[in-house]
């Protein structure tokens, strides 16, 4: 089995292949004069893992063009950010499903998908392949452990997060909670006033994305304002859009930390082992 991924998840491929014991095939990256993609990769073997995050459109076609490259062979395809994944829901006539419009482009030349912690596990049914879902709540529940805080609560800014805040909350053994968020604007939340126990306690919030920082930056007023003594946050995507890891730190939040499905400097776990722990119960 030979690992290969597009650019945007060098280092979390590294990490899977060395999870499963296996090779990496290099792969070569380049565009043509014009701007398009183009890439060369050493030669594929019978069975296939592709890494490739899809943050963007230029991930997509990266994507898109290795699984035509490693045609002929078994393909596992790992999409670890599944971009337009919470663009589920047609909310006017004439929209599109994303979600199921990229769920369909990477139901060819693969034989099963898996994703991280997608948004909503509905997304999967739109893959004609087999597509399972990986959660990291015990990788990030097991990176809190390790990590110096005084009588945490594990809080989900909403009601979508409060499983995913349950078992993270259940591998490091400590309180947790959820809150109340309605949506108003692309980058602006509201969250339900809700009194907690926090006062001089380590809060830290957990997500699937941080993308705006929105959600984040509202809880955390919330809670500054009910006497917590920290809040930090640790997601799955580190999106971080428009700024949002240093607008985060400057309204005060202690940490922001990410996996490494996006690749950044505040990556401090990894998706590797879970990921690969999903491909051997497939193969
Ligand atoms: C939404 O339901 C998601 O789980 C995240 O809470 C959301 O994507 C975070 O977005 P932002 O950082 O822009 O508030």
């Amino acid at each position: 089995m030979l690992v290969v991924s597009t650019e945007y998840s060098q280092i979390l491929a590294a990490h899977v292949a060395h999870a499963l014991d296996c090779r990496l095939g290099g792969v070569r990256f380049t565009r043509f004069p014009d701007g398009e993609h183009y890439l060369r990769m050493d030669s594929p073997e019978k069975e296939m893992v592709i890494v490739g995050s899809v943050p963007d459109a230029d991930a997509l076609v990266q994507l898109l063009l290795l699984i035509d490259a490693c045609e002929g062979s078994e393909c596992t395809l790992v999409v670890p950010y599944l971009g337009y994944a919470r663009q589920d829901k047609k909310f006017n006539p004439g929209e599109p499903l994303s979600a199921r419009a990229i769920a369909r482009v990477f139901s060819h030349g693969v034989s099963r998908v898996f994703t991280v912690n997608v948004h909503d596990r509905r997304v999967l049914t739109h893959f004609g392949v087999s597509a399972q879902d990986i959660s990291l709540a015990a990788e990030i529940g097991r990176y809190l452990s390790s990590q110096p805080f005084t009588n945490p609560l594990i809080l989900a800014p909403d009601d979508g997060a409060a499983e995913f805040a349950s078992q993270v909350a259940g591998t490091c053994g400590w309180q947790h909670d959820h809150l109340e968020k309605v949506r108003i604007t692309g980058d602006e939340v509201r969250i339900e006033p809700k009194h907690l126990e926090v006062k001089d306690r380590d809060v830290v919030i957990v997500d699937d994305i941080i993308s705006t920082g929105g959600t984040l930056a509202t809880s955390a007023a919330m809670l500054g304002a009910q006497g917590a003594k920290s809040v930090s946050s640790v997601c799955v995507h580190g999106v971080l859009a428009e700024g949002a890891y240093i607008r985060l730190l400057a309204k005060g939040i202690r940490e922001v930390t990410c996996s490494d499905t996006l690749e950044r400097a505040c990556s401090r776990y990894t998706a590797g082992t879970a990921i690969a722990e999903g491909i051997r119960g497939n193969f």
